[in-house]
């Protein structure tokens, strides 16, 4: 029962559609505003180091088990461990991984509407004048309004993906990506000729303390930024071309995810280190960072702002849009391969079944109090519950923080975790070797591989553990 699988047209094609998954929200709403929250320099140092040992290998492995097994996670986990310790269990890591995607895509189609109506206001904006910017609190607390807008933006994934991969998915990025980049580097050009360019680049690279959250938060964002930890890659990988390297394109894919979000932290830095009053007013709600402080940019601080504004969040949109893709294709290639549902089904089921999720993250930002000020353990502010809510949630409340927090800071790591584990230990490196063309003309596994091994098994697991370690055990630096 050999299905013919659906293939990226070139190796240029998986490179801009896993970077697409790679580069969305994650890089230009998410990272900023957790590197301002978290302080910066010590942060973004942790987040880097995290991407190089801990995010590259974990990509390569991925990628390599999806490509070696020619399936979705489930199945290709099952179909790998077969006759190793631990056999079918390690599928565990490929249900935990639609759960994650569940929950990921939950909330990701909330932020990603902000981009629907960041588009209508700067349009509004640059034909009639900027009126100082939007009411950020007022607007996510506008229930049927952030609920219309997730939904649009979930039906728009959903039927992307039921056309199946190669068509649309890997068109539309190809044109989107250099665009997206284009517009980019003419922000950060435009942002050194602010004032507070010199001090945004002091804030983001002169290290800073970090605490064992902040440290949980870089280990899970590098997670979270690559779409590592639920199997995306895995998926990605398995439609990839036999002969395209996987070394080459995951070092490609997280050079670009990289230097993307931190050309946003320059961007959204240099605005506030320029404008005080837009640092001031932005208060609590630094999540607004990336739809009301960088329109202040456009309107206020850059020449010809009023026609890149509208276009600019055209392409936020897109890049969510690609990031939302492999979400919802994660789940859906698991009905597909898995209960052998057809893809409009598989899809239908899915994602109606993430918009109910979508709804309560859309409501819990202001609009319904009880999503809004949920906590996992209840509201105690001291005490056991206190504590739990403390060390697994870092004390937030609401819906949608909760989701994201849970995704990123637990559910990835240990997926990733796991799969660090599979490869690094279980796997037979000849095997991983192979798929990696990482073999010297005498057949053994060159020296660049050692060094991957090493990462796979002992870098990366250790850190991964040592960081949840210093979390529940509640310590500080
Ligand atoms: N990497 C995406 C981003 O940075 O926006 C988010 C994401 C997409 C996470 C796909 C996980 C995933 F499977
Ligand atoms: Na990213």
């Amino acid at each position: 029962m050999s299905k013919q699988r659906d293939q990226w047209s070139s190796s240029l094609g998986f490179i801009l559609a896993a970077a697409g998954s790679a580069v969305g929200l994650g890089n230009l709403w998410k990272f900023p505003y957790i590197t301002w929250e978290n302080h910066g320099g010590g942060f973004v140092l942790v987040y880097l180091v995290c991407i190089a040992v801990i995010g590259m290998p974990i990509m390569m492995a991925e990628i390599l088990i999806g490509r070696r097994a020619q399936a979705s996670p489930v199945p290709a986990l099952e179909k790998m461990s077969k006759g190793l310790p631990g056999g079918k269990w390690w599928s565990v890591v490929g249900w935990m991984g639609v759960i994650a995607g569940l929950v990921i895509l939950s909330f990701y189609a909330v932020v990603a509407g902000w981009s629907i109506s960041s588009f209508i206001n700067c349009i509004n904006w640059s034909l009639n004048g900027f009126d100082g910017g939007q009411d950020f609190g007022g607007f996510v607390g506008n229930g049927p309004l952030q609920v219309g807008l997730a939904f649009v933006f979930s039906t728009v994934t959903a039927f992307i993906v039921m056309g199946g991969i190669s068509g649309g998915i890997e068109k539309a990025t190809k044109v989107l990506m250099p665009v997206l980049l284009g517009i980019l580097v003419l922000l950060v050009l435009n942002s050194f000729t602010l004032d507070g360019a010199s001090q945004a680049l002091a804030f983001l690279f002169t290290p800073s303390a970090i605490n064992s959250h902040g440290l949980l938060e870089a280990l899970g964002h590098s997670f979270f930024t690559l779409s590592l930890g639920m199997g995306a890659m895995i998926t990605y990988g398995s439609y990839m071309g036999r002969h395209d390297s996987i070394v080459k394109s995951s070092i490609a894919i997280v050079l670009l995810d990289t230097l993307i979000a931190i050309m946003a932290c320059i961007i959204m830095f240099s605005i506030l280190f320029t404008f005080p009053q837009v640092r001031d007013s932005m208060g609590k709600s630094t999540a607004g960072m990336l739809f009301v402080t960088l329109p202040q940019m456009f309107y206020t601080g850059m020449p010809a702002g009023k026609i890149f504004a509208p276009i600019f969040y055209v392409l936020v949109g897109f890049a969510a849009l690609s990031s939302t893709i492999s979400l919802l294709e994660v789940v859906v290639s698991l009905l597909v391969d898995k209960l052998e549902w057809t893809r409009i089904k598989s899809t239908s089921v899915a994602a109606s079944t993430i918009f109910v999720f979508s709804t309560f993250c859309a409501l819990s930002n202001g609009a319904v109090d009880f999503f809004s000020g949920l906590k996992p353990f209840g509201q105690a502010t001291e005490g056991f519950l206190f504590k739990l809510n403390e060390t697994f949630f870092a004390n937030k409340a609401g819906f949608m923080n909760l989701f994201d927090h849970m995704a990123s800071n637990w559910f990835l790591p240990v997926g990733g975790m796991l799969i660090t584990l599979f490869v690094g230990w279980i796997l037979p490196s000849r095997i991983s070797a192979e798929e990696l063309d990482l073999l010297d003309e005498n057949g053994n596994p060159n020296k660049f591989f050692q060094v991957l091994l090493f990462s796979l098994r002992f870098l990366a697991p250790l850190a991964i553990g040592y960081i949840i370690m210093m979390v529940i055990l509640g310590r500080d630096f």
